[in-house]
């Protein structure tokens, strides 16, 4: 059992219907991701990364009969509605281009949120400390009560990185998570990331550059809708 990858994506297919008109996006994509793995994957624009992310993170289906995701060794899909957002919640974390803080409550409520709702039943007073220590952590124990508007990109990003921690995930999914900043910035975000990683953190991250791909350990192509 020790060499079954942590997380699997076997033969994943997608396609996106807009009316009538077939959007083919995967067409078989495998990857495996062992514990302990930085994985990053390259891929164009439109080349399908989002998609397989969310395929990977329980967040949309594949195709019908069409390939699986394995967690553990076990197939998502098969699981109850229940354990499925169980995983969604808690074995995996996800971080967004675009953060995704709610803007009507602070950082530390952001932060905590996951913690507070579905999945598995957290102790409340460890989550919340848990929340601070991870926002301490990231340099933003003075921004835990100020709202996502008054942070700059790189404290959105550090704070959604938190609340991506705070249930303990197994693994990390970060789409595009320096997109959206400045080079500086990008790279302090990917020296957070590192950080977690050398802590044992594992990691699948999707870009379209790279020099971005190239911090995790393993670079993996996503062209044609395979990798
Ligand atoms: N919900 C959707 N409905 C229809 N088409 C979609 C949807 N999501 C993504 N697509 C299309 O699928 C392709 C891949 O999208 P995406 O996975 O977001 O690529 P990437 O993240 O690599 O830019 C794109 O052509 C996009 O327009
Ligand atoms: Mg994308």
């Amino acid at each position: 059992m020790s060499n079954t990858p942590l997380l699997q994506g076997i033969d994943l297919r997608k396609t996106y219907h807009l009316g009538k008109t077939e959007v083919p996006v995967l067409h078989g994509a495998s990857l495996e991701v062992q514990r302990g793995d930085w994985i990053t994957v390259l891929g164009s624009s439109g080349s399908g990364k989002s998609t397989l992310l969310h395929l990977l993170g329980g967040l949309d289906r594949p195709d019908k009969n069409s390939g699986e995701v394995l967690f553990h060794g076990e197939s998502v899909w098969k699981k109850t509605n229940k354990e499925i957002n169980e995983y969604r919640n808690s074995d995996i974390g996800f971080v967004f281009q675009f953060y995704h803080l709610l803007p009507e409550l602070n950082v530390f409520e952001n932060v905590l949120l996951p913690a507070m709702i579905g999945g598995r039943k957290t102790n409340n007073d460890m989550a919340r400390e848990r929340a601070a220590s991870l926002l301490t952590r990231f340099g933003l124990d003075h921004r835990m009560l100020h709202r996502p508007r008054e942070l700059s990109g790189g404290e959105r990003q550090r704070a959604a990185i938190a609340r991506a921690l705070v249930n303990k995930p197994e693994v990390l999914l970060a789409d595009e998570p320096t997109g959206n900043l400045d080079e500086t910035t990008g790279n302090e975000i990917l020296d957070v990331l590192q950080g977690l990683h050398q802590d044992g953190l594992t990691i699948v991250m999707v870009t379209h550059e790279q020099q971005i791909a190239e911090r995790g350990n393993v670079v993996i192509q996503l062209r044609n809708g395979v990798v």
